[in-house]
């Protein structure tokens, strides 16, 4: 129930591009979907095996390698927010199966423990076996509401996948712990921990609302 956090140094490029506020919302939008695809290249990288293959050249046959797995690929879209960083996910892997949840925080009714209530209207899930790797995507972990809501429906009625990653772009060390918490067989991959959250529940430095800069 470590956190990770992804390096690369164009993640951290593309981050700080998507958290200056003069960053207009077509830009942010891109910003979102090339983060994306820096972050499942370094899922691929980190988080996943090569095995070798014979692989004829047109000159003579070879030993070549592949990505383990890289086809049984499960991602979890959670709306608003998350849908231009997973179509930079998708590039990394194109034959990924889709999940789609819609769950929002409730702002108004902040809970005692600093908890949101959460709303959830949609939720289609692909079938998951344990042999895929499930990543479940959101730009922003703050209190962890919405992920742990999330996450409740992707183990409900599966089993729990043997890669099992909950990414984020910037995310709150509140969230983070609770997460860890609530499911310690998860791994957490951020491209940022920030450094703490607001009486509104914001992240901060954060980058604002990501659903928001990229949809209104
Ligand atoms: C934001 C964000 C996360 C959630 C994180 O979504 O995109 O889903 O809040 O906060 P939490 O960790 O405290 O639950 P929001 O509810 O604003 O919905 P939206 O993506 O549709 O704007």
């Amino acid at each position: 129930d470590d956190a990770y956090v992804v390096t690369h140094a164009l993640a951290k490029h593309t981050l700080s591009k998507l958290r200056d506020v003069e960053t207009e919302q077509v830009a942010f939008r891109k910003g979102l979907v090339k983060l994306g695809r820096i972050c499942g290249y370094e899922i691929i990288d980190g988080r996943m095996e090569t095995e070798y293959v014979s692989t004829q050249t047109p000159l003579e046959e070879t030993m070549g390698e592949q990505v383990k797995g890289v086809d049984d690929v499960v991602i979890v879209n959670v709306l608003r927010a998350a849908t231009p960083f997973v179509e930079g996910l998708l590039k990394a892997f194109p034959r990924a199966r889709q999940g789609v949840i819609s769950a929002s925080r409730d702002e108004t009714g902040r809970k005692e423990d600093g908890s949101f209530p959460i709303t959830v209207d949609y939720v289609k899930l692909p079938e998951i076996t344990e042999d895929d790797t499930v990543i479940v995507a959101d730009p922003m972990l703050a209190t962890g509401s919405t992920m742990c809501t999330v996450l409740d429906h992707v183990t409900e009625n599966s089993p729990e996948p043997e890669n099992f990653i909950v990414l984020s772009a910037v995310s709150a060390p509140d969230g983070l712990l609770r997460v860890g918490e609530e499911f310690p067989d998860v791994d957490l991959l951020t491209v940022s921990i920030d450094d703490y959250l607001d009486d509104d529940g914001y992240i901060v430095p954060g980058l604002g609302d990501a659903g928001d800069r990229a949809f209104r």
